[in-house]
């Protein structure tokens, strides 16, 4: 089992298995952003993908998430899927939803939960958003009322709240989640290069908390999510929570690892250190070899969200991270 200097005990794997991204969220990719995309003969192939997170798994990894950029855009998609999927782990996907619909049935009943971004409710300021069209709008609306028709497990809609942006849609998405059996979960902005984040951006949870408490009695729920803090509303099937990444740390108790496209262990979301895993693949490293420099890298997984703001310009951009 894997455990770092703090005791913490790392089951979950996080696998961005592309940072190309079919949208262009403005607080994530800005016009005018430094682009620079992983190089193609540097991202790992469907049979690497596959390989590392074997290795995980042996090493007491119990749930794995994909993510991207936007990780149905990966041709080999079904390929990389099918091989994790037969693995013990609760298997996750993270995505933005545009091109999910037509998934959805190859997903159906393979998946321990979905989670689909989603930080607006009006098509028209979705388009501004995101730098997609009204119409990729309805298409992820679309693709979440399927999952939900065919009895998917509770979809977790993912909402970054920004001050003088979004943050007038708190009550509206609190309602999306009165007749879904969706977590609507509001999250506070995170710094990452060229991201535009601002402290005067950020709305804190407890803001958000506040607002929302005024007009709904919140119900605590335990257990639901590692970093969201969920709550049930009496009469709603769904249930909102709120992810206080800056205000709100949850590092103490933080159980996750990633990996990137191009095959590097990445120790936590909000700090630069990582160890290049694929290099060691590519020069014929063997699975023990690659297990014992996971043992030893994870060792040193800091608490990233103590220096956040420092460390924000060094890291990667979060598209090639995949949250
Ligand atoms: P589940 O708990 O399995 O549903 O996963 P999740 O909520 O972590 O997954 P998701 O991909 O939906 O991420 C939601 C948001 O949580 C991300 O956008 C980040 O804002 C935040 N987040 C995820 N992982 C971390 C982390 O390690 N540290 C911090 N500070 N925030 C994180
Ligand atoms: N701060 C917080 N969350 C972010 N995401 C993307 N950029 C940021 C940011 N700067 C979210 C996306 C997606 C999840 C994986 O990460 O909205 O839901
Ligand atoms: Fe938007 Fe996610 Fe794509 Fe970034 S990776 S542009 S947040 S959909």
């Amino acid at each position: 089992m894997l455990r770092d200097s703090f005791g913490r005990r790392l089951n979950y794997l996080r696998v961005s298995l592309t940072d190309r991204c079919n949208l262009r969220c403005s607080y994530c990719m800005p016009p005018g952003c430094p682009v620079g995309f992983i190089r193609r003969e540097n991202l790992l192939t469907a049979e690497e993908v596959k390989r590392l997170v074997r290795v995980f798994v042996s090493l007491g990894v119990e749930k794995v998430r994909l993510t991207g950029g936007e990780p149905l855009m990966r041709r080999d998609f079904w390929d990389v899927f099918n091989g994790i999927s037969r693995l013990p782990v609760k298997l996750n996907l993270t995505t933005n939803g545009v091109m999910l619909r037509d998934f959805l049935p190859g997903l159906r009943g393979r998946l321990h939960h979905l989670n689909v971004s989603l930080d607006t409710l009006s098509p028209k300021r979705y388009a501004r958003i995101t730098g997609g069209s009204r119409r990729d709008f309805y298409r992820v609306l679309d693709a979440i009322n399927t999952a939900l028709e065919m009895d998917f497990p509770l979809v977790k809609i993912n909402t970054v709240v920004i001050r003088g942006f979004n943050e007038d849609e708190l009550l509206n998405f609190v309602e999306f989640a009165r007749d879904r059996r969706v977590a609507v979960r509001f999250i506070e902005f995170m710094p990452f290069p060229g991201n535009g984040w601002g402290a005067d951006k950020v709305v804190p949870v407890g803001e958000m908390k506040e607002v929302i408490g005024r007009f709904y009695p919140l119900k605590p729920v335990r257990g639901f999510s590692e970093v969201s803090r969920d709550y049930t509303i009496p009469g709603f099937k769904g249930l909102v929570g709120f992810i206080g990444s800056l205000t709100q740390p949850f590092c103490d108790t933080c159980n996750r690892l990633r990996l990137t496209a191009d095959g590097c262990l990445k120790l936590c979301l909000l700090s630069p250190v990582e160890v290049n895993l694929r290099r060691m693949l590519r020069d014929g490293a063997d699975d023990d070899e690659i297990r014992e420099a996971i043992k030893r890298a994870v060792f040193f997984k800091p608490k990233g969200a103590e220096n956040t703001v420092r460390n924000a310009e060094r890291n990667r951009r979060m598209v090639a991270i995949g949250g």
